[in-house]
């Protein structure tokens, strides 16, 4: 089959796809995947800034492999790709640059019971409630403070002592998930979401613009309704081993030639996402310095694209022939770059075939501007998809 006619052949309710060219590139719009219709997996619900929805690699996992191929994202985030992988039979492998990554992600392909994460809670009795933090109780009432360091403290120390198990990695996953947030089902004061840490002025601003002081929260409380939550519909089913790198997209020694069939993945748009900024709280807790993880982000679009094709270049190794890319990329700047043409011309002259760009367009209209690319103003924030295959 060609490979425009393979994606003639996604659908996802059966509704045909419309087909545009531009500037040579032949895009598809459908509605491929809906978010409405059904919520994935619990296992997915932690917040992580710029993740995509399980439903886009499930879609591709779906049709592009069989159980126990294996299926890679070398810019995981929260691991959307890994998890669904795992959830579905194939090998999950991931990377990121963010040492966080692998910390939100390895725990929930593992598999605990919530009696365990109780047992453990009930045994971290140490108090740490003094420190050099202090200023931290912008966020947080001085005795729950106390409970999170006391976490913090034995986490670190098991990690120090190269002791870690599943059930500190899940408590750890967990806690960094409910720092900060906008609800009481956070450790903080009502702040930005969970996924945006405001620096220490900036909070001492929202307090003080909604006369607010941080309530005590009951920490161990709030971290097994969220465990709870997050294994209401159990563990993943068996599946072959992970593989979690941190390092760079470019650079990833530990993947053998010719071992990945499937590539879902998602990479930094341009600078618009700080991940250091965002990240900083978390780090804290986690014991990781931001300055030593170097996030990539280009303002310039050449430099951008020049770092998209040092990628493919590694994918191209890693990837077996015929193996599949599917690259998102969101909306930048007003719709005025379109990302994906940046993405297609670094891929030019390395061994893959452009299929094409889907746009996943959720309440599907046949107007063929309607998603901002011919006319180059501002569009929707439709994302766009570029599905490359391994020659
Ligand atoms: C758009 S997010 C991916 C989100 C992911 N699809 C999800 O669902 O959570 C991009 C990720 O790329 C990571 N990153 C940035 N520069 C990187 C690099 N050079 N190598 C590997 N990862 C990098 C960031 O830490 C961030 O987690």
């Amino acid at each position: 089959m060609t490979l425009p006619g393979l994606l003639r052949q996604f659908t996802f309710n059966g509704a045909a796809t419309l087909e545009t060219d531009e500037a040579g590139i032949a895009y598809f719009v459908n509605e491929y995947w809906t978010s409405g219709q059904r919520q994935g997996h619990n296992l997915h619900e932690i917040s992580y800034r710029a993740c995509f929805k399980p439903q886009l690699p499930e879609f591709f996992i779906t049709r592009l492999t069989r159980p126990g191929d294996t299926v890679y994202d070398p810019f995981a985030g929260r691991g959307t790709t890994p998890l669904q992988a795992a959830l579905m039979g194939r090998r999950p492998v991931g990377n990121d640059i963010n040492p966080l990554s692998e910390m939100l992600v390895r725990p929930r392909l593992e598999s605990v019971s919530l009696d365990a994460v109780v047992k453990r809670l009930h045994g971290i009795v140490a108090a740490d409630a003094t420190g050099a933090d202090d200023a931290l109780t912008v966020f947080f009432h001085p005795a729950t403070l106390g409970r999170i360091r006391a976490i913090r403290a034995w986490l670190l120390q098991r990690a120090a002592n190269g002791e870690l198990d599943p059930i500190d990695r899940w408590i750890r996953m967990v806690a960094l998930n409910r720092l900060t947030g906008h609800s009481p089902g956070f450790f903080s004061v009502y702040t930005l979401p969970p996924n945006q840490a405001a620096s220490l002025t900036a909070q001492r601003k929202i307090n003080e613009k909604l006369g607010q002081t941080p309530p005590e929260r009951n920490i161990d409380e709030i971290i097994l309704k969220k465990s709870r939550g997050l294994l209401a519909d159990g563990s993943p089913r068996e599946h072959p081993a992970a593989l979690f790198m941190t390092g760079p997209a470019d650079r990833t020694p530990e993947l053998r030639d010719r071992s990945v069939d499937l590539v879902v993945t998602s990479p930094p748009f341009l600078d618009i996402v700080d991940y250091g900024g965002d990240n900083w709280l978390r780090c804290w807790f986690a014991g990781i310095d931001p300055a030593t993880v170097k996030i990539d982000r280009h303002r310039d679009v050449a430099d951008w694209e020049a770092f998209v094709r040092r990628v493919f270049v590694e994918l191209a190794r890693v990837m077996r022939p015929d193996g599949w890319v599917a690259f998102e990329v969101g909306e930048v700047r007003g719709g005025k770059i379109l990302l994906e043409r940046h993405v297609i011309g670094a891929i030019a002259g390395l061994p893959f075939e452009v299929a094409g760009v889907m746009v996943n367009q959720q309440s599907f209209t046949k107007t063929a501007n309607c998603w901002g690319v011919s006319n180059n103003r501002g569009g929707t924030n439709s994302n766009r998809i570029v599905l490359a295959r391994r020659l």
